[in-house]
């Protein structure tokens, strides 16, 4: 039931590092693509781009609009589609959301968050041949906190069974977000589908990161993030500049309007 990119994901388990990002965007979208196996569509686009203080906030249309812009742009990669809080409550409801998802935008895949609790969900979603990316540890929808999961032995035990019960109900893939390094190391062993870390450690699969964090586009630095580039700082830089040119009417110049 697996397409060609899930199959090849699933092939570079305990071979080749799977490499992934978020994108809410066509250009964006456009560069990862080039380098990425997975461009997840994420709900943090509500705190990236909207500002709000939780994904919660999230709506469906929302989430559609940016999802046919990725896909539209991306055309190597599995594009995984983050289904907003609320939108998978049941199984009905999922199956219904995620037939939308599939139809309208040509995602190839949808990602839930939660374990043991939403295998009925998941598993449905799967007999109905919707490909499913499970998302364990913290769980941004439902955190009261964003302490790192899986200190104490109970949460360790229901995160691993987690995993355990995700893998088996047939995900092509587990994102395992800020749990401790050995649990993740624990977690990618015992499982035979791939997991992908975010703030989890290296011992996973393949790793994800907000492109944003990444770029340092946004406001959130997370010791796990690193910052490839500064972006903030030059688009100040250039905004500045702009202004300055307009002020000191240096922009625009004779190449920048039409003569003839
Ligand atoms: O919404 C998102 O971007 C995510 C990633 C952080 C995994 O779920």
């Amino acid at each position: 039931m697996f397409n060609r990119q899930i199959k090849s994901i699933l092939k570079k388990k305990y071979k080749s590092p799977i490499v992934c990002l978020t994108a809410y965007s066509e250009p964006i979208a456009k560069i990862l693509d080039k380098y990425c196996d997975i461009i997840l569509v994420g709900d943090s686009v509500g705190m990236v781009l909207y500002g709000s203080k939780t994904t919660r906030d999230v709506k469906f249309e929302t989430m559609l609009l940016h999802a046919k812009a990725v896909k539209r742009a991306a055309k190597k990669s599995l594009i995984v589609f983050d289904m907003p809080y609320k939108t998978y409550s049941n199984k009905f409801l999922a199956f219904k959301n995620a037939k939308r998802v599939i139809k309208e935008t040509k995602c190839h895949a949808v990602k839930l968050e939660g374990g043991k609790k939403i295998s009925g969900i998941i598993k449905h979603l799967i007999k109905k041949k919707i490909p499913v990316m499970g998302h364990i540890g913290l769980l941004p929808q439902h955190a009261v906190n964003f302490k790192t999961k899986g200190k104490n032995i109970n949460q360790r035990k229901t995160i691993l069974e987690d995993a355990i019960v995700l893998s088996e109900c047939g995900v092509f893939a587990i994102v395992i977000e800020c749990v401790i390094e050995s649990l993740a190391k624990e977690i990618t062993n015992q499982v035979k589908v791939p997991t992908i870390g975010i703030g989890a450690s290296r011992h996973c699969d393949g790793q994800i990161l907000v492109t944003d964090d990444m770029i340092g586009l946004s406001n959130f630095h997370p010791k796990f993030v690193r910052k490839y580039s500064n972006v903030k700082k030059m688009i100040e830089i250039s905004v500045k500049k702009y202004s300055q040119d307009i002020k000191n009417k240096k922009f625009p110049s004779s190449n920048n309007v039409y003569n003839k």
